[in-house]
């Protein structure tokens, strides 16, 4: 799908449909003020009111102007969209109309859609990107037939308009490169094939990339990863792709962005029933958020260095995968009694965050599906949001509520540490049935010190099991606009 911003009058834009909003209990707005007795026969009959959700289509349009004449206008369909009350509307609001519409119209066979723009022009074309991606990639029948080839944002042209829409159209291009790997199932992506991936989106954004393959993970001593990763025969690989900003920054903060990439998690020997065991192909998704952050972050340029770093294994049951009650030594030097081997995404995380502070990111971030816990209490709504800091976290919750993501502070009291006491090493790898969420991010806060950090658990967001009228099934990609906003506003 291409998508454009044009500057044309409402009546004079060629298009298969135009579509524009209309707002709950409002007078009708001066653009369709030729479709009044229209719009007031949809409500009367209670079709189409103005409430989100709704869309009412018109085929070759032709209101009455107000000399008594028809006036024409040149779209093939005209197409109004459910706003709801003005007060409640945002830009998410804005996003998801925008997404639904495209998703509904596409589906009728509209080629070339265009949107009559009222609010941000961000947001807008976010809506229709995001829309517009299908999960069904691999399916052999004709696809082409349903897809929008052409989105036009109809708004007025200037250029704080036009550098809107260039940054929405940035974001929602990258947050569809993670739906795609996020997508892909774990035979087609694994460890080797994501940095392969990482690779080629550092070498087209102008990013550097550096793979750490077994051997060297071996000679850092990168005892935590390499046993998760040894029961599988795809090699381990540890993604780092750097971001640095062309003058020398004033301040020495250097943001580390750190994502889960277990391409497949069965579970390992602690195994995962059969039921839904599918899904664990989505949980590299922080690890794909990270590198779609990372190819917008190399177009829109922040201030502050960025460091991604991407561990990325495959959790495997065989003969020589580890072993409930195995002890790992970390590149932290701690010792860890591994309790259950399907707690593997907190054990590649804290080799990867120990690296980082190495590489010198002086704050971090992390994305992971890294607990059932967080789905039980946050469902697939809200983010978990851990840390050791508050402001960090303060940053963290505002670039993602200004990108309409949500997330939900939770708690890390110290009494929760006391979960994770093993008889045989420093630290076990689980701590038990209740607050399992919040035992796990107490586990990466152990080897993060003092290092300003928030953990985000994305294991109920990173990934629809329906779809919405605005989004596909699948993944979402969802971090990637809040971490580029997070680096962007630093
Ligand atoms: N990848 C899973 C977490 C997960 C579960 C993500 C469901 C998305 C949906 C993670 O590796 C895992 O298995 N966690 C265990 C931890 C437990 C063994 C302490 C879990 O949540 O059950
Ligand atoms: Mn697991
Ligand atoms: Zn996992």
């Amino acid at each position: 799908m291409e998508s454009k911003l044009v500057s044309e009058a409402f009546d004079r834009v060629q298009a298969d449909a135009i579509a524009a909003l209309v707002f709950l209990d409002e007078a009708v707005p001066p653009e369709l003020a030729p479709f009044a007795t229209w719009l007031e026969e949809l409500r009367t009959s209670g079709e189409f009111t103005g409430k989100p959700g709704e869309l009412a289509v018109l085929h070759q349009p032709s209101g009455s102007a107000s000399s008594g004449s028809t006036s024409k206008i040149a779209a093939k369909r005209l197409a109004v969209v459910g706003a709801g009350k003005r007060s409640a509307f945002d830009t998410a609001g804005l996003r998801r109309a925008v997404g639904a519409t495209v998703r509904s119209l596409k589906q009728k066979g509209v080629k070339t859609l265009a949107w009559w723009l009222e609010g941000d022009a961000a947001a807008a074309v976010e809506g229709a990107i995001l829309g517009d991606f299908e999960p069904d990639v691999h399916k052999t029948s004709s696809k082409e037939s349903k897809a929008l080839e052409t989105f036009l944002l109809v708004a007025t042209a200037n250029a704080e308009t036009q550098a809107a829409f260039d940054r929405g159209k940035i974001l929602a291009d990258a947050q569809n490169f993670t739906r795609d790997l996020a997508n892909e199932p774990a035979n087609l992506m694994t460890p080797m094939v994501l940095a392969d991936r990482a690779r080629a989106m550092a070498a087209e954004a102008g990013l550097e990339c550096e793979i750490l393959d077994q051997d060297r993970m071996r000679q850092l001593g990168m005892g935590s990863l390499l046993g998760v990763a040894q029961g599988s025969a795809e090699p381990p690989a540890l993604i780092v792709v750097r971001y640095r900003p062309a003058t020398a920054p004033k301040s020495p903060d250097h943001l580390g962005l750190i994502g889960k990439g277990v391409t497949f998690d069965t579970g390992g020997v602690s195994i995962k029933p059969a039921e839904g065991m599918e899904k664990m192909k989505y949980d590299m998704a922080g690890g794909a958020a990270v590198l779609g952050a990372m190819r917008a972050i190399a177009q829109l340029k922040p201030a502050i260095p960025v460091t991604a770093l991407v561990p990325a294994v495959e959790n495997m049951v065989g003969s020589r995968a580890q072993r409930p009650g195995d002890i790992v030594t970390s590149l932290s030097g701690k010792t860890i009694e591994v309790l259950n081997t399907d707690a593997e995404g907190r054990l590649i995380l804290i080799d990867a965050l120990t690296y980082a502070q190495r590489l010198g990111c002086t704050h971090l971030v992390d994305a992971a599906t890294l607990t059932g816990a967080i789905v039980v209490a946050l469902g697939s709504v809200n983010i978990g949001a851990f840390t050791n800091n508050d402001e960090m976290l303060a940053r963290v919750m505002a670039a993602a509520k200004s990108e309409g993501e949500k997330a939900w502070p939770m708690p890390l009291d110290d009494e929760y540490k006391d979960l994770l006491k093993s008889a045989f090493a420093d630290l076990g790898n689980i701590g038990g049935r209740w607050g399992g969420a919040i035992s796990a991010a107490w586990f990466l806060r152990e080897f993060v010190g003092e290092t300003p950090w928030v953990h985000l658990d994305i294991a109920g967001t990173a990934w629809l099991d329906e779809s919405k009228p605005f989004l596909a099934k699948g993944p979402t990609g969802v971090c990637v606009r809040t971490f580029t906003k997070l680096a962007m506003g630093w």
